[in-house]
C-alpha cells in the first residue's frame, strides 16, 4: 500500500481527479465508487466542476453505491444515496440514472437488495476505481471490524464507534442500527483502491492502520493485501502520527 502526504488538501483532491479523469479517457465505461460520507465532498465537487467544464465525460460511466444506511434512502437527508445525489450524481452532464446502482435501505428484502448490488458489479467484472474514506474505527463503507473478507454486499451490525459519529449526518437522532455494504471481497477485486484521510481527528486511526498486519478488527488494514492496486492518500493533519 503506496501512502501519499499532500501538504495541501487541495493538492490531494487534484490527484484524485486526474486519476479518475485518466481513467475514464482510457475506459469511457469504468464502473466506479465513491464513499458517501463527508472525505470525498471535495472531490466531487471538483469533478462535478471538470464534468460542466467538459473535461471530463461522465455520460457513458456506470456508478454503484457502497454502502447505506438500513431503514433510510435517497429521502432522508444525510442517507449515503441523497449525498452522493445532492454532491455528484445530479451536478454531472449527461448520466445516466440507468447507469446508477445504488443500496436502497429501506428495501424489505434486504437480501435481494444484496444480490442486485453484486449483479450490477459482476456485470462489469469489477470496480475500475472506488474512492473510501476511512471511519473512526478503521471501517471501510460499512464493513466495520470483525467484517468477513469473503463477503460480498451484505448487511451488517454497526459498531458502537459508528453509531457515536452518525449523528455528524442527520439532522434529527435517527434510530439506526445495522448497514447495507459491499464487501471488502469487492473492494480488494477493485482495479483502484484509493483510501482518503483528511483531518487531524483521522490521525490516530492512520497511524494505527500503518502500524499494524492486515485484520479484520481493523478492516483498512486489509487494503495492505492489495498490493499496488490500493493507495492511501492524506493530508497533514491526517498524517501528523506518523
Ligand atoms: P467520513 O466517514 O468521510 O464522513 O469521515 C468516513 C467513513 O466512515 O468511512
Amino acid at each position: 500500500m503506496e501512502k501519499y502526504v499532500f501538504i495541501q488538501t487541495n493538492e490531494l483532491v487534484h490527484q484524485i481527479v486526474k486519476e479518475i479523469k485518466e481513467l475514464i479517457e482510457k475506459k469511457p465505461t469504468a464502473l466506479l465508487c465513491i464513499a458517501g460520507g463527508d472525505t470525498p465532498k471535495p472531490v466531487m465537487e471538483k469533478l462535478v466542476e471538470a464534468s460542466q467544464n467538459d473535461e471530463i465525460d461522465f455520460s457513458t460511466c456506470y456508478f454503484v453505491g457502497l454502502d447505506e444506511w438500513v431503514g433510510i434512502s435517497k429521502e432522508t437527508d444525510g442517507s449515503c444515496y441523497q449525498t452522493l445525489d445532492d454532491y455528484f450524481f445530479s451536478k454531472l452532464k449527461g448520466v445516466k440514472p440507468a447507469n446508477i446502482c445504488f443500496f436502497n435501505g429501506k428495501a424489505t428484502a434486504l437480501d435481494q437488495e444484496c444480490e442486485r448490488i453484486n449483479q450490477f458489479i459482476n456485470k462489469r467484472q469489477q470496480i475500475d476505481y472506488i474512492l473510501l474514506g476511512i471511519g473512526m474505527n478503521g471501517h471501510l463503507g460499512f464493513n466495520e471490524p470483525g467484517a468477513e473478507i469473503t463477503k460480498e454486499a451484505h448487511v451488517i451490525e454497526l459498531d458502537m464507534t459508528t453509531k457515536q459519529v452518525m449523528g455528524k449526518y442527520f439532522k434529527t437522532a435517527l434510530p439506526l442500527e445495522h448497514g447495507i455494504t459491499l464487501g471488502l471481497k469487492q473492494i480488494l477485486n477493485s482495479g483502484k483502491i484509493v483510501l482518503m484521510a483528511t483531518g487531524e481527528h483521522k490521525a490516530s486511526m492512520i497511524a494505527k492502520i500503518m502500524n499494524s498486519e492486515p485484520t479484520n478488527q481493523i478492516p483498512a488494514t486489509l487494503m495492505k493485501m492489495a498490493g499496488s492496486a490500493v493507495t492511501l492518500y492524506l493530508d497533514q493533519g491526517a498524517a501528523q502520527n506518523l
